[in-house]
């Protein structure tokens, strides 16, 4: 099966709800898309909250989404792309409650149901530099099919949850059996969300999660206001207040991404090392 050559297809993933998948996914595409990446984000959940998030188009409203692109034909992608979201430079295939139905079809009906979304997503590959995958909280067709298009799997983890890391191995499971049809499959490690390192729980659940996932992505993101007010305001963290700790944060954490896999990095402000607190 080909790959993808030019772009990196990031899967944000874990099966626990309310971790923090759609705020990364919504806020790296935004980060990449400023840093000069043509980004695309590709909505696997059938709440739709990324596509509700940044989407111009009600999920209700939009004729193919990401369920028509996984059952439907490959000349469906133009039409599944939307150029224009409420973030400049990142493009949306949006999701919706059809993904249900698309996930039992897949696997009634597709000769190799894990394998859609790779197939349909390849001819995007020349197209863009980044494609985010948010994925929807279960362990099933759909998050295989994001795991096997994948390049880069992100797990973010809520550092101040002591049930955080609750089926950690159960995700390491599905990537190690997903890895047998997409082998170069890289893990970057654990995203640690709400961090805060004056609490114990989130400083043990962090040695934790390194130990579990082999490494953390190298920023750890706070908590802030600024990101529910960029959901309700549909914008990026950086567009309510870019000097705000997760702003700054999701800042770094693209940029360290960016040079470590080769992504376009044309930053417009200097880089300030940090830490999260
Ligand atoms: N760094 C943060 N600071 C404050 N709230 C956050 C932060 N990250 C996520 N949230 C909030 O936590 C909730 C769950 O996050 P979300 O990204 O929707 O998780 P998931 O997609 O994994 O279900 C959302 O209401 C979101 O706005
Ligand atoms: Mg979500």
């Amino acid at each position: 099966m080909s790959e993808f050559k030019n772009a990196k297809v990031f899967a944000i993933v874990n099966h626990k709800g309310g971790c923090g998948k759609t705020t990364s996914t919504v806020n790296l595409a935004s980060e990449f898309a400023r840093q000069g990446n043509r980004v695309l984000v590709v909505d696997l959940d059938p709440q739709a909250n990324a596509t509700l998030h940044i989407g111009k188009i009600h999920p209700a409203q939009v004729n193919i989404s990401a369920a028509e692109l996984l059952t439907g034909d490959h000349s469906l992608l133009a039409a599944a792309v939307q150029e224009e979201t409420t973030i400049e430079g990142v493009c949306l295939i949006s999701g919706s409650l059809a993904l249900g139905k698309a996930e039992d079809e897949l696997k009634d009906l597709s000769p190799r149901p894990n394998e859609e979304l790779r197939s349909k997503l390849l001819p995007a590959d020349p197209v863009f530099d980044v494609i985010l995958i948010d994925c929807p909280p279960s362990l099933k067709l759909l998050a295989s099919n994001a795991l096997a298009a994948a390049t880069h799997v992100i797990v973010p983890i809520e550092a101040g949850d002591q049930y955080g890391l609750y089926g950690a191995e159960d995700l390491l499971k599905k990537v190690a059996q997903i890895r047998r049809i997409n082998p170069n499959l890289e893990m970057l490690g654990a995203l640690l969300i709400k961090y805060d390192d004056r609490q114990t729980i989130c400083k043990l659940l962090a040695g934790q999660a390194e130990n579990t996932f082999g490494k953390l992505l190298p920023v750890k993101i706070s908590q802030g206001t600024a990101v529910r007010q960029a959901v309700v305001m549909k914008t990026s963290v950086h567009g309510i207040d870019r000097s705000s700790k997760p702003a700054r944060q999701f800042r770094q954490l693209a940029a360290a991404l960016a040079k470590s896999l080769k992504l376009k990095l044309t930053h417009d402000e200097p880089l300030e090392e940090e830490g999260a607190a």
